[in-house]
């Protein structure tokens, strides 16, 4: 499935659940880590889903004052558990997992996703983006969608549509096409590929016409 507007591969699912939990085990092995804040909806609210589709990797919280990855301590995490992991007894540094809107209701920049941006070029990671309220980020942080993931070094994001208006829709959207992998087979082996499909995904392309998603959310923003 490619999306109607950017023409990179998008997949759909009816829950934000499915979709952090097929995007974080494309892209995750079982013997990798996720890194993410403590509170991140995929590590604490996902009734373990991301872990049990990653058949065995972990994540493990990063300090995250109000709610944002500090890319520094990120950093420094991660040079140490790769270098304990070069002895292959403990888990390899894999994915970085952020949330914007994030849980705590504050928004990532542009200038602040390229720093965990940064942070996972430099280390080789795949860099996730839970964009369940991507719409209100993209609003209230005055940028463009590309500025807030592909530019900033986001590889992978599960976009979210059913909070800011949809109904049981929500997408993966793969910027980094050599992470596409198995993901279809993992699609519909978790039963997220509905016959109906296109009654779904039709939303999809109303949400995304005429920014009719920025008006939705600029609106529940209450700019
Ligand atoms: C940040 C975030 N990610 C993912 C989800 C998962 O969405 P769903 O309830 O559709 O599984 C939620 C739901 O509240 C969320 O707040």
């Amino acid at each position: 499935v490619y999306c109607c507007c950017c023409c990179l591969p998008t997949a759909g699912q009816a829950t934000g659940t499915a979709a952090n939990m097929l995007a974080l085990a494309t892209v995750t092995p079982p013997y990798g880590v996720v890194y993410s804040p403590a509170g991140s909806h995929a590590a604490s609210d996902e009734c373990n889903a991301p872990e049990s589709a990653m058949s065995g990797a972990k994540f493990i919280a990063v300090p995250s004052p109000d709610g944002k990855v500090d890319p520094a301590s990120l950093d420094e995490m991660i040079t140490n558990n790769r270098e304990a992991s070069e002895k292959y007894f403990h888990s390899l540094p894999t994915t970085i997992s952020i949330t914007n809107v994030t849980e705590a209701g504050t928004v990532y920049s542009a200038a602040e996703t390229a720093a965990i941006g940064a942070v996972s070029k430099k280390h080789g990671l795949v860099l996730h983006l839970d964009g369940a309220r991507f719409g209100n980020a993209v609003a209230a942080a005055g940028c463009s969608p590309a500025e807030l993931t592909w530019k900033a070094g986001v590889d992978v994001m599960s976009f979210g549509c059913t909070k800011n208006g949809a109904m049981a829709a929500e997408a993966v959207v793969f910027f980094n096409r050599s992470l596409v992998g198995d993901f279809r087979y993992r699609y519909k082996r978790a039963g997220q590929l509905w016959c109906k499909m296109r009654y779904l995904s039709a939303q999809i392309e109303g949400y995304l016409a005429n920014d009719c998603w920025i008006k939705n959310a600029s609106h529940a923003n209450g700019e």
